[in-house]
Order: structure tokens, then sequence, then C-alpha cells
């Protein structure tokens, strides 16, 4: 057997599309979606991730601004934008480019963004909505995932996900989005005792866990959908995800390369977001 090659790019072009469409027709009303990207400091791999972003707003014909802050900006001038932001009404989506330098509260930085304007979907409202159940913007990469996983085909209804990784932005909300599918949903992470067993029972796996390669084939139930959400650096310099891909490949059903799988679909997610925000915000 081999797998299907669920191919993130060719989906998040798709959907890329459907957005696209959907701004079109809005503008003929008057409304442009709009999103602010605050970027404070130089990281270099947050430079690239805010570049990518701008990118796709003007291919989607977005109105964006982005707060390029330099390092020292002090946490009370950083949350005086964010307030300034919340009322600015060509603006339906703001992102802070996270991490933040450390002199920084990240959490009263999140806090401050106002719900409807959370685009990323990390604000605790934003969060308690999603466990709820209640329409609300969704995290970006988790609902990629979930997007990948329906648009290869699969139905999730019934099924057994296994979600390895624990984090806020990730795993966790991952989880959540499997259960409101109806899934039946188990959490592994550092500490679970007996992580292959419970893995290898999964029809629906998702690794979100930030060790290369960490999943080999002996995690797999054959005919798995395999999920890969890792993005790690070879020392040789190339990227490689939590999934040992060669490996897999054979014994799952479906499966994510990296890259070209659950990464494109981050930022066609907040494009996502951030043109539902604007639907919302006019009615
Ligand atoms: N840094 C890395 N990924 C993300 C993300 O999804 N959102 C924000 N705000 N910062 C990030």
């Amino acid at each position: 057997m081999t797998a299907q090659i669920i191919n993130g790019k060719a989906i998040s072009d798709m959907i890329r599309e459907e957005v696209k469409a959907e701004t079109d027709k809005l503008r003929q009303q008057g409304v442009v979606p709009g999103l602010a990207v605050v970027l404070v400091g130089e990281d270099p791999a947050s430079k690239v991730y805010v570049g990518s972003k701008e990118k796709a707003c003007i291919q989607l014909g977005f109105y964006s601004e982005v707060h390029r802050l330099s390092a020292d900006t002090s946490e009370e001038d950083l949350l005086a934008l964010i307030h300034k932001l919340n009322e600015q009404s060509t603006i339906n989506g703001i992102l802070v480019q996270l991490p933040l330098p450390k002199h920084i509260n990240e959490k009263a930085v999140i806090d401050a963004i106002s719900v409807d304007k959370d685009v990323d979907g990390f604000h605790p409202e934003s969060v308690g909505n999603l466990v709820i159940g209640d329409d609300s913007l969704l995290p970006c990469t988790p609902a990629g995932v979930i997007e990948l996983i329906k648009r290869a085909g699969t139905d999730i209804a019934g099924k057994h996900a296994v979600v390895i990784g624990r984090s806020n932005i990730v795993g966790k909300p991952v989880a959540m989005l499997l259960l409101r599918e109806n899934a039946t949903v188990t959490i592994c992470h550092s500490r679970t005792a007996n992580l292959k067993e419970i893995a290898s029972q999964a029809d629906i796996l998702v690794a979100a866990i930030g060790r290369a390669k960490a999943i080999d084939r002996s995690y797999v139930k054959p005919g798995a959908v395999v999920i890969d959400v890792g993005i790690n650096r070879l020392p040789d310099g190339k990227l490689a995800g939590d999934v040992d891909y060669e490996d897999c490949l054979e014994v799952s059903g479906a499966i994510t390369p990296v890259p070209g799988g659950v990464g494109p679909m981050t930022i066609t997610m907040l494009m996502s977001n951030t043109l539902k925000a604007a639907k919302k915000a006019h009615g």
C-alpha cells in the first residue's frame, strides 16, 4: 500500500481562491478585510513569517498594515498600539507575532486584543469559545489541520484520533477541534507511558512534538491518516517533520509531507479568519 499524499500547498491554494472570490464580492459592497500584523524586534524567522502574511494580504486584496517596532519597545507602547488597532474600523484582524522580547508580558498583550479581531485565536475568550463549541475565530494551524483531514476525504466522526503534543497553540486546540468533529480523542505527551501502543491504535494521528522524525512506522496503524505539524531543521540544513515520512509512507493511508503539508495552511487560515471577522463586523 502506498499512502495518499496530502498536498497542503494545493489545498491551501484552493482555499485562498475561495477566500479571494468572497473578498472580491465583499469589495463590491464596499467592505475590504483588513489585517494588522505587529512585529517587535528582529527575530529572523518572525521577519520571514510577517513578510509572508503581508504578501498573502496583497494577493487576496486585503487592506494590510505591518507595524515593525524596535526590540526595546515598551509593553506600554505595544499595548497602546493594540488599543488603537482595536478601535480602528479598517482593521478586522490583529496579529502580534510571537515570540515577543522577554521584557514584554505575552499574556498581557494577547489579553489586550479584542476578541472580535483575535485572528490568531489565542485570547482566553477565544479558547473558551473553542472548548464550548461556539462560533469563534479558530487558531490557524489547528484549523488548517482539520481542513487538511476533511479535504483529503476523511470522515472524522467516530474515528479514534490521537494527538501527540499538548501545547496551547497546537496540541490542545487540535484535540478540541477533533472532538468537535465527533472523533474519539486521546492526547499523548512527553510523559505518556505507552506512546507507541496508543499511537498505533489511531485512525487519525496528529504529531506535534517538535522532534525530527520521532514517529516511525511502528507508531502507525496501517491505513491511518497521519498529519505532521512538526518543522525541524536537520544538521544538514534540510527540513524534517516529527514523522519519518519515508518510513511511514508505505503503511499509512494518507500522510502530509514536510514541507508542503500543514505549513502552507497556517497563513491561509489566518486570511480566512480575517475575512470571517470582516464579514461579522459588517453584519
Ligand atoms: N509565531 C509562530 N507562529 C505563530 C502564530 O501562529 N501566531 C503568532 N502570533 N506568532 C507566531
